[in-house]
């Protein structure tokens, strides 16, 4: 690496969840449509030999180890570098987070690992950055034509879950997939409609877990989201709007109600330039 770069690393966002099975691993298997947000961490590379700051205001919910997948991503790719991490996402929170970091440092590297799940199951939709459906256990990504222009309210009680624990409180772990074929997705009107039929199986465990989950949903709810649903294994939630003032709104209105949880109004991120 010869320059400098800096790469998005979006939030992540699941529409819809839905667990279909479980491998012999134990890993679940998924059906899941899969967005990317404005918002979300950056990740800056310089030449030099391999390494990881923190800053941001999640940063302290980190530890700069050879754990961190921002490192991992980089030795998968064989490569040296210095690393910037800007974390402003609240950490293990069910917006992608680490994959995304990961996701963002092989793509300031140009680097195309063969497995990059191996880094975390959601790595491959984080390296595809554009709308997707998201099968297997992660990494079967099919890209979705464009979806309607949507906004986003994601709302973090900070407090963060495990994502093997949420798994382990599933109730059932044969849920229906999403239809084979999606219908057309392109107006606010028949994304809404579609996304009313779908779920995310990991909500009702989550929030066995974390009642206050239940309490961001109803926010999403109160503040006029036409859709509020838990991302991932949680805690975030999202509320779905059709305007972007009606999100912003909301978004002032949980905030000040609620000063201590992670609010922001979010549009869907614009697909990172290739290369
Ligand atoms: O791959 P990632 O680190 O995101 O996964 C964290 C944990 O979530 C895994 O160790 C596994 O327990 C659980 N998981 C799962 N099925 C998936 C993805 C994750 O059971 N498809």
């Amino acid at each position: 690496m010869r320059t400098i770069r800096q790469e998005p690393a979006p939030a992540k966002v699941n529409l819809a969840l839905h667990v279909t099975g479980q491998r012999a691993d134990g890993y679940h298997l998924l059906d899941s449509l899969v967005v990317f947000c404005d918002a979300g961490d950056v990740v800056t590379l310089t030449p030099g030999p391999l390494s990881l700051r923190l800053t941001g205001p999640f940063a302290q919910g980190l530890e700069a180890d050879p754990d961190n997948l921002c490192l991992r991503a980089a030795r998968l790719a064989g490569r040296e570098a210095a690393i910037t991490l800007e974390k402003n996402l609240p950490v293990a929170s069910g917006i992608g987070g680490g994959s995304a970091d990961a996701a963002a440092v092989l793509r300031a590297l140009d680097a195309h690992p063969a497995h990059p799940e191996t880094l975390g199951a959601d790595v491959p939709v984080c390296l595809a950055g554009v709308p997707c459906r998201m099968q297997g256990v992660g990494e079967i990504v099919t890209p979705l034509p464009a979806l309607a222009p949507l906004h986003l309210v994601l709302v973090n009680p900070g407090m963060g879950l495990s994502t093997p624990e949420v798994f382990r409180a599933l109730t059932r772990r044969d849920n229906p997939p999403l239809p084979d074929r999606l219908p057309d997705l392109g107006t606010p009107e028949a994304l809404l409609s579609f996304l009313t039929d779908c779920r995310n199986d990991l909500e009702a465990p989550a929030i066995a877990l974390l009642p206050v989950i239940a309490d961001c949903l109803a926010a999403l709810q109160d503040a006029g989201a036409r859709l509020a649903r838990m991302s991932g294994s949680g805690a975030t939630c999202f509320g779905l709007f059709a305007d972007p003032q009606d999100a912003a709104r909301a978004a002032r209105e949980i905030g000040a109600t609620h000063p201590d949880w992670w609010v922001v109004a979010t549009g869907l991120a614009p697909a990172p330039a290739k290369g």
